[in-house]
């Protein structure tokens, strides 16, 4: 670190005239160092740094690079020998203290791209909708600094997670990352998760800015979308993480939206993230999302993994583009600058030092997210499974192995101990190497033994409907499971279950009507054998402790408490394109979709056009019940609701009350706005309060630029879910027009 002082004290001298103080005269220069340390701002830092930066220093900042190329398995001569594989490297400037950027995949975990690291494992989280399913900001910050300490523990000081696109289409192969189908819930716990990372030391990042809504064709896809619909739906999520979470960074997407590539879309990226929402940090391209050095213009401050894309377009073609000025000098320090912040302002430079996690509090983690995060959806009686039982079957999903191991691609994880099991499916793509479908033990068979000693637990495969039925038919109890894969770089034609579990199942719930199916999938999934199963569990992908949180909620160790944070409809034709928008062309043949239902995603869908779902969002049940009271709800500038809650029954459990808008002005109008999670014992009763950000009861006004509150009454209701509400009650909001 030679010069860095040298540097501070210059950097401390021009402040502190900045600052009208001038020198003292009588301070040593580490007193001053001490004082001015302390009083720099982020803002202040990385533009005095940027100023004694050189310009090849600057161009060497904003672009990464991947240590061992994909997918040729080079190793790339311009990264240090100690960068060990990882997603990408950044250069930072040594003499004045600015430390690479080492960036890692991803929320579910620090990733391990196709097991480079030798023997480098890590905490295997359950999915992104398994967190979302808690409907528990803790849990979320909770991740997030377990994440931090994981990648410092690594010397990654960067974490490229944060994936909150909202759920549009129940097929899309990535949704198993993403948080929910709604900009309120994904911008809570997205933000959390960010403010948890970036305690540790760590940059945080949200992504994909905008509408990753779905693989297929992705790279040359076109997503098309009214711009205030956006503003109120995609753009809303990712406006409210950024101001909760104030993250270093924000990826841009790989497709395009209204017709500009997302890396390269001025509209979005000056326009609507850097000038309206003012965000400070810096954006980054997602891996393979560049096509031209004026991107840069466009609002792209880092270039990553350069060796992806058709061009290293900030290495060469952009320093081209300086030298005719046609790329001013004034962006080019706009982007270090930008970089800079996000450094300081986590304080990334300061981290020094891996600090050893605690695999065992991970675990823990772990575990209370994967239970908190399974859902049950059905109960007419078989659960928690009867202390009477003898004999119970576990039919497939490989459940005497292990739990589903995440999905595929970039979010990967390998879990303490590695895989159980691996099954490679292959396919077409670039992706199709890293497809493969992994199991974690232990498997529900095993923990469930180990909570029932005593009963008898028989295992079937399912490869034979006939065979398990038989068996089911023995048994007092049949607990059959049911996985979907799902993928970075695929979606799915439908949404059924694959290779005839739907037919097993069938069988199984025909010959036991004991039978409890158990859903682990990363998406949802039609229930055909839904009136014949007596139980119905959603465990998502549960993560490491998966297992051991399965066989908890069924014995009833754990109350379930999950609610749904995405849709589950009937069938496709229920959403709004029941046919997915380039399934049936050739690979990268352009493809556009027309997200017409705008802001009116998922629930909101659903009211819309007056149709039934499988399972709502936001619904989910307990062992126990909850009643509501003494709704009161006022108005003015915004919308506050307050119920008490209590705990009818008979054991202590977890609410997740809801509170939303339904109508303005008699005219229909469903939107969440705020939620509280409460752990209640029996007879219990908490009351909580609800603030509505107010840019949830408006509509945004594109030919004014702002938000609108709309005259009439607002009708507010708290609900169970987004079709059960409870009580409702007016509330008059003040009509008004409003900025950002
Ligand atoms: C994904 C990103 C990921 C990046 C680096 C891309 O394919 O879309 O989400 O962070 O790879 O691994």
């Amino acid at each position: 670190m030679k010069g860095w002082s040298g540097v501070y004290r210059n950097l401390i001298v021009s402040c502190a005239f900045a600052l009208g103080l001038g020198t003292t005269g009588h301070q040593s220069g580490a007193a001053q160092e001490a004082v001015h340390h302390r009083s720099l701002s982020p803002e202040v830092r990385a533009r005095e740094t940027e100023q004694l930066m050189t310009d090849d220093e600057r161009f060497e900042m904003i672009y990464s690079l991947m240590p061992v190329v994909f997918p040729t398995g080079q190793r790339e001569p311009r990264v240090p020998e100690d960068v060990p594989q990882l997603a990408g490297w950044s250069k930072g400037v040594k003499r004045l203290g600015v430390p690479d950027l080492l960036q890692t995949d991803a929320s579910l975990g620090i990733g391990n791209p196709s097991g480079a690291r030798s023997g480098d494992t890590a905490t295997a989280l359950p999915s992104g909708l398994a967190l979302g399913s808690t409907f528990n900001p803790a849990l979320a910050r909770q991740a997030g600094e377990l994440l931090g300490v994981e990648a410092r523990a690594r010397g990654f000081n960067v974490l490229l997670g944060g994936g909150m696109n909202l759920v549009r289409d129940p097929r899309h192969g990535r949704n198993f990352e993403y948080i929910s189908e709604d900009p309120w819930l994904s911008a809570v716990m997205a933000a959390e998760s960010v403010i948890g990372t970036q305690s540790k030391g760590v940059l945080a990042m949200l992504k994909h800015v905008s509408l990753n809504s779905h693989q297929t064709n992705e790279f040359v896809l076109n997503a098309v979308i009214d711009p205030a619909a956006h503003r109120e739906s995609d753009l809303l999520a990712f406006q409210i993480a950024l101001e909760r979470g104030n993250p270093a960074s924000l990826m841009c997407a790989h497709n395009k939206v209204n017709g500009a590539y997302a890396c390269g879309n001025d509209p979005i990226l000056n326009g609507v993230i850097k000038q309206t929402f003012g965000f400070k940090g810096f954006v980054m391209s997602d891996w393979k999302a560049v096509y031209g050095w004026d991107f840069a213009l466009k609002g792209l401050d880092m270039h990553s993994d350069a060796q992806l894309d058709a061009q290293e377009w900030f290495v060469g073609p952009l320093r081209e583009a300086f030298a005719t000025g046609e790329f001013p000098r004034e962006r080019l320090s706009d982007m270090v600058q930008r970089i800079l912040w996000g450094i300081y302002s986590v304080g990334a430079d300061k981290s020094a030092g891996r600090p050893a996690p605690d695999m065992a509090a991970h675990h823990a983690a772990a575990l209370e997210t994967a239970r908190q995060g399974i859902v049950l959806l059905k109960n007419d009686g078989a659960l928690p499974l009867a202390p009477t039982l003898k004999r119970i079957a576990v039919i497939g999903g490989l459940a005497n192995i292990g739990v589903m191991g995440g999905g595929g691609g970039s979010s990967q994880v390998i879990p303490p101990g590695g895989f159980a099991l691996r099954i490679p499916l292959g396919g077409a793509g670039a992706l199709a190497a890293a497809r493969k479908e992994t199991f974690i033990a232990p498997g529900p068979v095993r923990s469930l033994r180990k909570l029932l000693p005593d009963v008898e637990i028989v295992f079937d495969s399912g490869e034979y409907p006939a065979n398990a039925a038989t068996l089911a038919r023995r048994v007092d109890a049949a607990i059959v499971f049911g996985n979907k894969f799902e993928s970075e770089g695929f979606d799915q034609p439908d949404l059924t279950l694959p290779n005839g579990q739907d037919t097993l199942i069938t069988a199984v719930a025909a010959a036991n009507p004991n039978t409890i199916v158990v859903l682990q999938t990363g998406n949802p999934v039609t229930m055909p054998w839904r009136e014949q199963a007596n139980a119905i569990v959603e465990a998502w992908y549960p993560g490491q402790a998966g297992g051991q949180a399965i066989a908890e909620i069924l014995t009833g160790t754990v109350n379930p408490s999950g609610r749904l944070p995405v849709t589950f409809p009937r069938n496709v034709e229920q959403t709004p394109r029941p046919k997915l928008a380039g399934f049936d062309t050739p690979p990268g043949t352009p493809t556009e979709i027309r997200y017409d239902e705008g802001s009116d995603t998922g629930y909101r869908w659903f009211a819309k056009t007056h149709a039934m779902p499988l399972y709502a969002f936001g619904y989910g049940l307990s062992y126990t019940t909850f009643s509501y009271s003494d709704f009161e709800v006022s108005g003015g500038d915004t919308v506050t609701a307050s119920v008490t809650v209590t705990n009818t029954g008979a054991r202590a459990g977890a609410d997740v009350p809801q509170v939303y808008l339904t109508s303005v002005a008699g005219v229909g109008r469903l939107r969440l706005l705020g939620f509280e999670r409460v752990t209640l014992a029996p007879g219990e009763s908490r009351r909580i309060t609800v603030v509505a950000d107010p840019r949830l009861l408006a509509r945004f006004d594109s030919r004014a630029a702002q938000w609108r509150i709309d005259p009439g009454v607002y009708q507010i209701a708290v609900g169970r879910s987004a079709d059960e509400t409870v009580m409702t009650a007016p509330a008059s909001v003040t009509v008004r027009l409003f900025g950002k």
